[in-house]
């Protein structure tokens, strides 16, 4: 048997846009899922039969990355699927860990780069963020071109991204989950067909990029009205591709006054906001008197980690 654990994660800036190859910052965050996988009769997921419609994660992981005999699989999460706060790249890594320790042992490069297998077969389209984020903890910083502390690096079609490890300094944010659990494929192929219509909309993701590369500058300062700022604009630019919703607008405009900025996290079209604050109490009233569920969450965790073994 194996446990293993993977964290939920926020994106500070750059979500959409780097799907695109334009630059994401993103960190794992104190609320993990955890796998507990042991050899089974038949594929189980949570006592039931697996189902290639309901459990399209598993399935596929299973399919691609497993070369073994039935499994029996457990999924714990802290945080709801759907929420925009890395679910599904959360369950991948940490199946696809649990298996790797069944095999041996885990290396966080190699579950990295099957959960982006895993991912883009589900989602039919995505980036690295999510699932290399998931799998190193901490934070990451992803970019067209290779720079200090780059972990490693994923080519798909005629898009690249390097992956570097990005440190996470002392901030508080608090998250704000509006309810509406909305699947990422959409949003993303959404996107997409804006992008390839117009000129505007490529324009928006090229200024998505440029508040990226400016926001990695800020966040290695310290300099939090600044950063704030940059997640307001980037936030406003996401809203004009189409992937906020009058229920994140709720929670973000809650937010603003008692925070450096705001702004929707993840796909969007439902999901989750941050906010980056010195007044996380205030702001986690404030978003639950709109509607919302407050996380006050704490970053610097751990990427994919092992909790136990049992032979
Ligand atoms: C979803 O958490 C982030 C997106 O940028 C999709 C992706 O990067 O694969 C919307």
């Amino acid at each position: 048997m194996s446990v293993v654990s993977a964290p939920g994660k926020m994106i500070l800036l750059g979500e959409h846009a780097v799907v695109f190859g334009k630059p994401a910052i993103a960190m794992g965050i104190d609320l993990r899922l955890t796998c507990t996988v042991r050899k089974g009769r038949q594929n189980t997921v949570n006592g039931q039969p697996l189902s290639e419609r309901h459990h399209t994660y598993v399935a596929a992981a299973i399919r691609d990355h497993w070369p073994g005999g039935p499994l029996d699989i457990t999924i714990d999460s802290e945080f709801p699927s759907g929420s925009g706060l890395g679910s599904s790249a959360a369950l991948t890594v940490a199946l696809l860990g649990a298996m790797s320790q069944m095999g041996g042992g885990i290396d966080e490069e190699s579950v990295a780069r099957a959960a982006f297998d895993v991912e883009s077969t589900v989602q039919g389209r995505a980036s690295p963020l999510d699932t290399s984020v998931s799998s190193h903890g901490q934070g990451i910083f992803v970019d067209s071109a290779p720079g200090k502390d780059l972990l490693w690096h994923i080519r798909r079609d005629s898009r690249q991204w390097y992956v570097h490890h990005c440190p996470v300094p002392d901030l508080t944010f608090v998250v704000g989950f509006t309810g509406i659990r909305a699947p990422t494929g959409p949003l993303v192929a959404k996107v997409k067909r804006y992008v390839d219509r117009t000129r505007f909309a490529k324009e928006v993701v090229d200024e998505i990029g440029d508040i990226t590369v400016e926001g990695a500058k800020r966040l290695r300062d310290r300099d939090v009205v600044a950063l704030g700022g940059l997640m307001t604009r980037d936030h406003n630019l996401l809203a004009i591709l189409g992937v906020s919703s009058p229920e994140l607008q709720r929670l973000v405009d809650a937010a603003i006054p008692f925070s450096y900025g705001a702004k929707l996290t993840g796909a969007g079209g439902g999901g989750s906001m941050i906010a980056l604050t010195d007044r996380p109490e205030k702001v986690a009233g404030a978003i639950a008197r709109r509607g919302g569920v407050p996380y006050i969450v704490r970053t610097g965790v751990d990427g994919v980690r092992v909790e136990d073994i049992l032979h």
